[in-house]
Order: structure tokens, then sequence, then C-alpha cells
């Protein structure tokens, strides 16, 4: 069973590696991050110091296989779900948009967003089995790539 629990400082070692996943960082485009850049990042969302939520995705037997992130802007929230490359494949990441879709309910939120490079497939597939409906809006990024605009009403 998968759970999504607010991170904790003693996550910050699990979510490092997990942020710095070779297979996640091409597919999202992101560079490594030192552990101290970690830590901070952690520590300022689990003192709530920072706008963006961070919710580790906990496999009852495994421990953390992902995580998924909120960044709000007013009544609508950014949603990012991450599942380390030794365990995709296995339902996880439709299971934790899942859980991230229903954690949003109730907390005064319309819409949650998630943009999607066009060319992310397993995750264009892993938001649509989720519910998320493709909005037909096309993000260009400043380096070319395409990103769409799914969209997942509370
Ligand atoms: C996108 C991501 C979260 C999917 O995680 P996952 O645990 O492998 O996904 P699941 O096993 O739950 O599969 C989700 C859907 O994608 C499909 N899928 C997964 N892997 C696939 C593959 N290799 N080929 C084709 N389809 C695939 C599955 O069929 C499934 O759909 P279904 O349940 O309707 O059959 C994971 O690849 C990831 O963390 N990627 C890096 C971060 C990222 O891109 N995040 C999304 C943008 S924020």
């Amino acid at each position: 069973m998968l759970m999504l629990e607010p991170v904790t400082i003693n996550d910050t070692d699990t979510v490092w590696k997990l942020r710095n996943d070779v297979a996640t960082r091409r597919e999202l485009g992101l560079g490594v991050i030192s552990f101290s850049e970690c830590l901070d990042w952690v520590a300022n969302i689990s003192e709530g110091k920072s706008n963006e939520r961070l919710m580790v995705a906990k496999d009852d037997k495994l421990g953390i296989v992902g995580f998924a992130t909120f960044r709000y802007d007013g009544d609508v929230a950014h949603v990012g779900v991450s599942i380390g490359s030794a365990f995709r494949g296995n339902g996880y990441g439709k299971q934790a948009i899942k859980l991230a879709n229903e954690y949003s309910i109730g907390k005064g939120i319309k819409k949650l967003i998630a943009k999607i490079s066009a060319e992310n497939y397993k995750a264009l597939f892993a938001f649509e089995s989720a519910g998320y409906i493709d909005t037909g809006e096309v993000l260009i990024t400043p380096n070319k790539k395409a990103h769409f605009v799914y969209e997942w009403k509370c």
C-alpha cells in the first residue's frame, strides 16, 4: 500500500538520492543538487517557510519510493510526481498522483496543474490514467521544448 506523508528532515538523504536519480533528471531536464541544497529545500518546507509542499510516497514494505511536490499559486497548485527509477512500472506513479489529488481536496484549491514535457510519454500516461485532462495548452520553454498542460479539477 502506498501513502503520501509530509516530508521530515530525516527523509533528506532518501529525497536527495531520488531528486538526483539520473532518469528523473533526464526526464525533467534538471541538474544535480548538492546535499546541502536538498537539506535547505526540505528544511524550508518541513518548517513551513515555503509555499511548496513536499510529500514522500511511502510503500508499507519498501519505504520511500518517490515524492510529490505541490507549489501553491492562489487557488491552483502545480503538482509534480517522481518515482525512483528502481521502483517504476509498478503502479506507484499512478497511485501517487491519485493520492496527490485526494490530498488536495478540501484545501481551497480549485485545480491541480501538471506541466509535462511532450517527450515524457510515461508521465503523460501516468497523469492521464490518474484522471488528468489535457487542457490543449502548449508551453514552449526557453530551450524550445514543448510542455503540455494537464489539469485535475478538485
Ligand atoms: C512519470 C512517473 C511518475 C511514472 O511512474 P511509474 O511508477 O513508472 O508509473 P506507473 O507504473 O504508475 O504507470 C503509470 C501509467 O503509465 C504507463 N507506463 C508506465 N511505464 C510505461 C512504459 N515504460 N511504457 C509505456 N507505458 C508506461 C502505465 O501503463 C500506466 O498506465 P495504466 O495504469 O493506465 O496502464 C515516473 O516515470 C517518473 O518519476 N518520472 C520522472 C519524473 C516525471 O517525469 N514526473 C512527471 C512530471 S512532474
